[in-house]
């Protein structure tokens, strides 16, 4: 863990490697989604004791930076995004005195803890918001976006998990509508208001002050709106982010943010969400610009579709991207996360045959590029999507909306709920699989989430002592990225570019090159990379004995050192 030695190399430029050398750039994120990890109690909810039991479980991944979702007080109309109380604990998760030794018992492991912050909006339990819809001059009225009725309906906006999609609220007390972008129970905060960001600024240092490592800022670029609320275009609400992203004086948040917070405490921040354009991309994260370090793009994890995705198309995004960063910017690397279904249901293919083998292509594809990554829990055994059937199973609030809404309208519900079994969140959200006992381990009660039911094979104590695992491979290939630096820094290229199978880069850095050949398919492929693989030294696949030919087996991965 040669990155996390040093706590900052901002003032250390290393010579030798002449890289701009940063302990976050360096790091490989372990998304940790609390709700599903580990029960301690039996209410079947995970919960901070629960992580804390599998604090050494943790470390043994190498990982070496936990990123919580929301642990804070939340009524969990939105599992935590939507919070009652941002200096507390979320009952069902624990106390503060819980947190404080898990983050105690994450530092001690040399693991670094970085913090969802939910900022767009807040519950409607929120002290702020029962204020604010107390009175029309309550003086937390404008934390919040409110339009009277007196005025007549404000131009539509939409919203994302609104059962009618309509992002207005009408609130009779004060006969004015509210904004949320989520649901009804996630009014949108008004940054326009300097006390709200002065709160939030508070907030952090709250946070910072405990010693946390990171914030990441959960749909921030949508926080910044143009308050006049004017007319979008008919079907601007199937370009969401293009009419809601990165509005007016974000940047100016941003900044001040990084003043007032980020710059004076040692931690990482990363922005959910990109913008619209490569040029807000290196808005939001340029160094100079002392707003942000990372952003999460969505081109990437947008790609698989339920009748599958072109090898091509992922290449050239993946590429994309990665040239537009290569002189300055820096990026996340990531297939799944909380808000996804499985990666291997997605990317890979979860039939029994190929799960292993592309989970473990998959990953390495996100531990070999450039960019930070991003690894979301269950991903390293290879856990695979739920394919709930019945809607009594879906816990999720979009999707609970969405069901109803689609029966409002008449809808072909068959089709709904087969879009729904590919891509639903939930698929990502059921319990981690710990052992083959009840409940895959996670709980001795009712889990809150069904368990899915192939957890008497793919689970944490059988793979474990399988040396060929998953999750073994997961082990050792965050080793490799962290003993190669070529692997954080290095330079990109694009080999084959034409092959629709297979997918093929290299890494280099100070004369060090290393290649990267990845088969996408479910049938051998060759790839043609004009290097001498012959003559190359395999530093992992796959495969127990990996090709020296370019020729690659179903789903083959193969890293090599080149020179
Ligand atoms: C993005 C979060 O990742 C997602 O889980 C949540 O529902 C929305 N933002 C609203 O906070
Ligand atoms: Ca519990």
């Amino acid at each position: 863990m040669a990155g996390l030695s040093c706590r900052d190399h901002s003032n250390q430029n290393n010579i030798d490697d002449n890289i701009d050398r940063k302990w976050w750039k360096e790091a490989v994120v372990y998304q940790i989604y609390p709700r599903s990890y580990m029960d301690s109690n039996g209410d079947g909810i995970g919960d901070l004791k629960g992580i804390i039991s599998k604090l050494d479980y943790i470390k043994s991944l190498g990982v070496n930076v936990v990123w919580l979702n929301p642990i804070y007080s939340s009524p969990n109309d939105d599992n935590g995004y939507d919070v009652s109380d941002y200096r507390n604990i979320m009952q069902d998760f624990g106390t503060m005195a819980d947190f404080d030794e898990l983050l105690k018992g994450l530092h001690q492991r040399g693991i670094k803890l970085v913090m969802d912050l939910v900022v767009n909006h807040s519950s409607d339990e929120h002290e702020w918001f029962k204020q604010s819809r107390s009175s029309r001059t309550n003086p937390y009225r404008d934390y919040y976006h409110w339009w009277n009725a007196d005025r007549g309906k404000p131009n539509p906006r939409y919203s994302l998990f609104d059962v009618n999609h309509d992002a207005w609220m009408y609130d009779a007390k004060t006969n004015a509508y509210y904004l949320h972008y989520f649901s009804r129970k996630q009014p949108d905060l008004n940054w326009e208001n300097p006390k709200l960001r002065k709160e939030v600024f508070d907030i952090m240092k709250f946070w910072a002050d405990k010693g946390i490592d990171g914030f990441r800022l959960d749909a921030f670029q949508f926080a910044a709106k143009d308050t006049t609320f004017p007319a979008f275009p008919p079907g601007y609400e199937k370009e969401f982010s293009k009419y809601y992203a990165m509005g007016p004086h974000l940047h100016d948040y941003l900044e001040e943010m990084n003043r007032e917070v980020l710059s004076k405490y040692d931690v990482m921040s990363v922005a959910e969400g990109a913008g619209n354009s490569f040029k807000d991309a290196h808005d939001l994260v340029d160094s100079d610009r002392h707003e942000l370090n990372m952003a999460y793009a969505f081109e990437g994890v947008d790609i698989a579709k339920p009748e599958g995705y072109s090898v091509l198309h992922f290449k050239q995004v993946f590429s994309k991207w990665d040239s537009v960063f290569a002189e300055k910017g820096w990026l996340s690397i990531f297939l799944a996360n909380h808000d996804q279904a499985r990666m291997v249901s997605r990317f890979g293919n979860d039939n029994p045959q190929f799960r292993d083998i592309s989970s473990k292509m998959l990953t390495t594809f996100i531990m070999t590029m450039r960019g930070t990554p991003y690894y979301y829990n269950g991903d390293e055994l290879g856990m695979t999507n739920a394919g709930f059937t019945d809607i009594k199973d879906y816990r999720d609030v979009s999707v609970l909306n969405e069901y109803k809404h689609q029966q409002n309208i008449g809808a072909d519900m068959q089709a709904f709920m087969k879009r729904t079994e590919f891509s639903a969140r939930d698929n990502g959200r059921t319990p981690f699989q710990w052992n083959a006992s009840a409940n895959a381990g996670f709980t001795t009660g009712t889990p809150w989430i069904n368990v899915n039911p192939n957890y008497k094979t793919i689970n944490e104590e059988a793979e474990d002592k399988d040396p060929n695992s998953v999750l073994n491979y997961f082990r050792k290939i965050v080793k490799l990225r962290h003993d190669n630096r070529a692997l954080v820094y290095g330079k990109y290229t694009l080999l084959d570019k034409n092959n629709p199978d297979t997918y093929a880069y290299t890494r280099e850095l100070n004369g060090k090159k290393l290649l990267v050949t990845l088969n996408f398919r479910d049938h051998p492929a060759k790839v043609n990379t004009r290097l001498d693989i012959g003559k190359a030294k395999v530093l992992i696949g796959n495969y127990a004995s990996p090709s020296t030919n370019g020729m690659l087996r179903p789903y083959e991965a193969v890293v090599y050192k080149v020179n």
